[in-house]
């Protein structure tokens, strides 16, 4: 005679059923049963998803010098914030046609210098031209690659990004080489139009960043941030340390 043992497929689920019940917890039903989480140290830190923007071709240069961009725009802010004294080595990168160069070149005086520089030569062309027309000699054009501003290293006392960060293909190898260019106590300003809210409606959303990208990348990058200025009309104005660790001014 043959014995057919059933087993009964519930006999290892009471145990566990009777436990949850005595801790007064409800049952988790299939779809809510908690997923396994990996152990803190594997978890790395995530980055706010962002596409670089194409880079904007010199062909459209006439809009970095088109009429009222001053009285919009506000670059005597943007100036005051970096906090320039006579005489200071600053760069400027992606300097396209030189708008802020130029206005940088004043900033520091004949006992300063200038780096304008851009990937582009065609935009390198229209920056020495637009610096000779206005009798600037303190300017020095730069032809820099994506990952590489050839910038000289522990030179620089300030560095200003207007509305190029976005366009970094290789973000990581430049934010690398900016740094090893500022001289000891050197900062970073960087302006970019708001992701966030209306102020930048009229710019593609390509070419705006949001607060936490910025901060995001930066700090991972080791820069520390200094001050945050929020008073341009539609761009954020971040000033950066490249100094891991500094304290704010
Ligand atoms: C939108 S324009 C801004 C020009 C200038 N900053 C201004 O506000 O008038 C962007 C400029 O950044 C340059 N650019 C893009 N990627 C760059 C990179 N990785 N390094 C240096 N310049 C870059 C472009 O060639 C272009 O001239």
């Amino acid at each position: 005679m043959t014995y057919q043992i059933r087993s009964n497929p519930f006999r290892w689920a009471w145990p566990l059923i009777l436990l949850i019940l005595a801790c007064g917890a409800p049952l988790p039903s299939a779809g809510q049963m908690p997923a396994p989480r990996a152990p803190a140290a594997q978890v790395a830190p995530t980055l706010p998803k962002r596409e670089p923007a194409n880079v904007m071709s010199y062909e459209h240069a006439d809009w970095l010098e088109r009429e009222g961009r001053a009285e919009t725009e506000k670059p005597e802010m943007v100036i005051q914030a970096m906090e320039i004294r006579e005489g200071m080595t600053v760069a400027e990168i992606g300097a396209g046609t030189g708008f802020f160069s130029r206005r940088l070149a004043k900033a520091v005086g004949p006992s300063g210098k200038v780096y304008a520089e851009d990937i582009q030569p065609q935009m390198i062309d229209l920056l020495k031209k637009s610096s000779a027309k206005e009798g600037i000699a303190n300017v020095t054009p730069v032809l820099g690659t994506e990952t590489d501003p050839k910038l000289p290293a522990g030179a620089v006392d300030r560095i200003l990004l207007v509305d190029v960060y976005h366009e970094f293909q290789k973000p990581e190898p430049m934010l690398a080489a900016i740094r090893a260019s500022l001289a000891p106590g050197g900062t970073v300003t960087l302006v970019e139009y708001r992701l966030e809210g209306e102020t930048a409606s009229h710019i593609n959303v390509k070419h705006r960043m949001s607060v936490d990208q910025v901060l995001a990348e930066w700090t991972r990058a080791g820069f520390l941030l200094l001050n945050q200025i929020e008073t341009l009309p539609s761009q954020h104005l971040f000033v950066f340390s490249g100094k891991r660790g500094a304290r704010p001014r």
